[in-house]
């Protein structure tokens, strides 16, 4: 046996043809040679697992198919999906899955038993992808450059691998050992190929235009997020990529703003502004101009489509407050100081803080509050029910209310969802409960709420839904 081996393997070595036409009868020689002897090259009888990702360059709110094939049959197997931020942190998730009798995972259609989620979650796990153990805390998934993909690297492992909790490991403690059986990676991009990013410093408009493939022109939104501020572009890249033009438009919080950095400093002459940037450009239909603003943007939305003289076609606001506690700037943009929301602000057992409070109606004083009895255009507000920073359904029911009473019911739609938290962003990325929020003077880490999986339920309908109420008033 030994000699036909080094028979074989020597005529092997011959030329790089005879490799081809001899590689089967090498290799199942090495299959026979092992039982006996040494094999002298790496090789195995029959080919790896391979795991399939279709597609595998996507759009972040694409869903993936994922499949594992030429398993053991009726095995235990994990799906790991790990990736890094921009800043290094790697992120995981693991699913626990069985193969069926062919030896295939298919989590289009299977359902995990255990690991980051259970049940049968196509996306899983991308939504589930948590820092893993030993990172840093406070975590939240964010993309600040949305020229580059998230490259996620998903990979099969044999057996049912336990997932240790992200906090109260250790690096050392945690490490991957188990071989990967099988692995793919795909990319998740906020930026369809041909959209275009333009950063904007214009007649003191400070923002990041993104527009659509070709030469329009295309119906707009002016995007605002919450008082963590500084410019947020991956909302508007996503609405891009979907067919409408967006501004994601700074006013708080970004050096190029009127200083100082932690109170807003702007008026509605800079919204006004902003407007009348859409209106003017070329590839934007002007008459067709939405707003979208989550948290503390969501009043900013409301206020600029009721009191400040642009007409936005429809407005969409996502866990924000009806007003706020400090009285806005006024037209000129005169700084008002955030301090005297301190006292409204609360702490869980562990110190995180919540602020709720800040944005309960009964504490907004009624002057502050936006005009939404004078609203002319189609409301979308987003609420969910697990929100630990905004008082979302409170505020839903004081919209709804005022709405009423000046007999404009037919203007608001409100979508609510059970364990969903605050930050209700583009589908399958995953909630972060609690983040930090400052490090300065001292450390502070606040609450945002959500569960993982009601939360990118809730992620997945409420995108659907938004793109469809844009499409209706913006394009219909
Ligand atoms: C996985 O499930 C999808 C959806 O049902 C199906 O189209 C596909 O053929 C399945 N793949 C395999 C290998 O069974």
């Amino acid at each position: 046996m030994l000699r036909a081996h080094m028979c074989v393997s020597a005529l092997c070595r011959l030329s790089d043809t005879f490799v081809l036409q001899w590689v089967s009868i090498c290799r199942n020689i090495a299959c026979l040679q092992s039982a006996v002897g040494p094999v002298r090259w790496k090789t195995s009888c029959s080919p790896a697992p391979f795991l399939t990702a279709t597609p595998t360059r996507a759009l972040i709110d694409e869903p993936i198919t994922l499949e594992g094939h030429y398993l053991p049959p009726h095995s235990p197997i994990t799906v790991r999906a790990c990736m890094h931020n921009e800043d290094g942190d790697l992120w995981e998730a693991l699913s626990h899955y069985n193969t069926d009798g062919r030896g295939v995972v298919n989590m289009t259609t299977d359902v995990s038993v255990g690991g980051s989620y259970v049940g049968c979650e196509p996306m899983g796990l991308f939504w589930a992808l948590q820092p893993a153990p030993g990172e840093r805390e406070g975590l939240r998934l964010r993309k600040k450059n949305v020229e580059t993909p998230y490259s996620v690297q998903l990979s099969l492992l044999e057996g049912h691998i336990p997932v240790l909790p992200s906090e109260g490991s250790n690096k050392e403690q945690w490490q991957r050992g188990e071989p990967e059986l099988a692995s793919v990676t795909v990319e998740r991009w906020y930026m369809a190929p041909g959209v275009r990013r333009v950063e904007i410093r214009q007649n003191g408009v400070v923002g990041t235009l993104f527009l659509p493939p070709g030469p329009g022109p295309f119906p707009a939104m002016v995007d605002l997020w919450g008082m963590g501020g500084g410019l947020i572009e991956y909302r508007s890249a996503l609405f891009a990529s979907r067919g409408f033009a967006s501004l994601s438009l700074a006013y708080i919080g970004h050096k190029d703003l009127p200083g100082p950095l932690n109170t807003i400093n702007v008026g509605d002459a800079y919204f006004q502004a902003a407007f009348q940037f859409l209106q003017d450009h070329p590839q934007v239909c002007g008459d067709r101009l939405g707003v979208i603003g989550l948290s503390f943007g969501a009043y900013l939305a409301l206020r600029i489509a009721t009191q400040i003289g642009v007409n936005p076609r429809c407005v969409i606001g996502v866990n924000g407050p009806i007003g706020s506690i400090n009285k806005l700037s006024d037209s000129d943009g005169k700084t008002e100081s955030f301090e005297g929301d301190q006292k409204h602000w609360s702490y869980d057992e562990q110190g995180y803080v919540s602020f709720k409070e800040v944005s309960t109606p009964n504490n907004i004083p009624p002057e502050n509050k936006a005009k939404v009895e004078n609203l002319c255009c189609p409301l979308l507000y987003i609420v969910g029910e697990d929100d630990l920073s905004c008082a979302a359904i409170e505020n839903a029911d004081e919209i709804e209310k005022k709405l009423k009473g000046a007999g404009r019911s037919h203007l608001f739609t409100c979508l609510s969802y059970l364990g969903a938290g605050h930050l209700i962003e583009p589908p399958y990325t995953p909630n972060a409960r609690n983040s930090m929020w400052t490090t300065r003077p001292k450390k502070l880490i606040t609450l945002w709420g959500g569960h993982l999986a009601p939360h990118a339920a809730a992620q997945e309908d409420a995108w659907k839904r938004t793109l469809e109420f844009m499409e209706r008033h913006l394009r219909g």
